[in-house]
């Protein structure tokens, strides 16, 4: 069993890894770190918990981690068209306020502890800007070389950005924690829009939760239907929403779902290009980019046990 921690900025995708995650039994999750990104932290973090208690797994602790950027103070606009003001698809205004609460420990001591308790043995899986994890290597620089994996859905390496023509959002967000995290030394893995964009949620899955997983089943279809109908809108002819986040995840239980690509890379941190993931930085460790992946069968792994 791998023990993991998921690093979230809930968000209707980070909410279908979650659900992933939480019914993978090769998966010991440790506890959820948030970030701002597609709403605010404080949103993120309660979202976070709202899905884990929708879930039954109010056992797994939810961490509060960054409100900003490290540098650049929030640097744009939360992606409402997207996830929707409330992060949900707009429907959390119908749903009761979480009686989970919110750990007391900071989401960057969490992580920094739970590497140091267990050297080698847990795996991070970043699905929101990396800020969290660049304040963390900052803090306590000896993680490098304790953390088994780091899985990263971020980034455009070889095709073109969602947020810019060029940047993923992820990356765009905070373009200085990702340019940082990747002069480390981390084993890392990165999944990006090379092969999310190929890994599609078909919409007819969601009358299939709505009949056949009850009230949890609903929650997933409503929320999951204005992420769909958001990808429609932009990407005429698609068949349904890209399964961004839940892929890390996938990546962290099976890394043949995908085809590594070593790469060393670089972020473009101004211009037109900000945000921009760029192969051949020289001097740099190497990034295991996923290049490819068996869509086929990954979406096929996720649908099975998502709900
Ligand atoms: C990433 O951006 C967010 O909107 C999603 O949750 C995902 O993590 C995709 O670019
Ligand atoms: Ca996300």
């Amino acid at each position: 069993m791998k023990s993991i921690i998921l690093d979230v900025d809930t968000g209707i995708d980070d909410s279908l890894a979650i659900a992933y995650a939480v019914h993978s039994p090769e998966l010991e999750i440790l506890g959820l770190t948030t970030c701002f990104g597609n709403v605010s932290v404080e949103k993120a973090t309660r979202n976070s918990r709202l899905v884990l208690e929708k879930l039954g797994r109010t056992d797994i602790p939810v961490y509060a981690g960054a409100g900003e950027t490290l540098k650049r103070g929030l640097n744009g606009d939360y992606p409402r068209v997207v996830h929707g003001d409330d992060g949900l698809g707009n429907l959390i205004d119908a749903e009761p306020t979480p009686e989970m609460a919110t750990s007391e420990q900071h989401a960057v001591d969490f992580l920094i502890e739970q590497v140091k308790s267990k050297p080698g043995k847990v795996t991070y899986i970043c699905v929101g800007p990396l800020t969290n994890l660049a304040l963390a290597l900052q803090k306590a620089p000896e993680i490098t070389a304790l953390l088994e994996e780091v899985i990263i859905m971020g980034g455009a390496v070889y095709t073109k950005g969602n947020i810019t023509p060029h940047a993923e959002a992820n990356i765009h967000r905070d373009p200085d924690a990702a340019d940082f995290v990747f002069r480390s030394n981390l084993p890392l893995y990165l999944v990006g829009l090379d092969v999310t964009m190929q890994t599609l949620l078909p919409t007819e899955e969601l009358a299939i939760w709505r009949e056949q997983k009850g009230e949890v089943g609903s929650f997933f279809a409503d929320m999951t239907e204005f992420y769909i109908d958001f990808y429609k809108k932009t990407n005429p002819g698609i068949k349904g929403c890209a399964l961004h986040d839940p892929l890390a995840v996938g990546v962290a239980i099976d890394k043949s779902f995908v085809k590594l690509k070593p790469e060393r890379l670089w972020v473009e941190l101004e211009g037109e290009k900000e945000g921009k993931t760029n192969p051949n930085a020289q001097g740099r460790p190497l990034v295991n980019v996923c290049a490819d992946v068996d869509e086929e069968r990954f979406v096929k792994h996720f649908l099975g046990r998502v709900l």
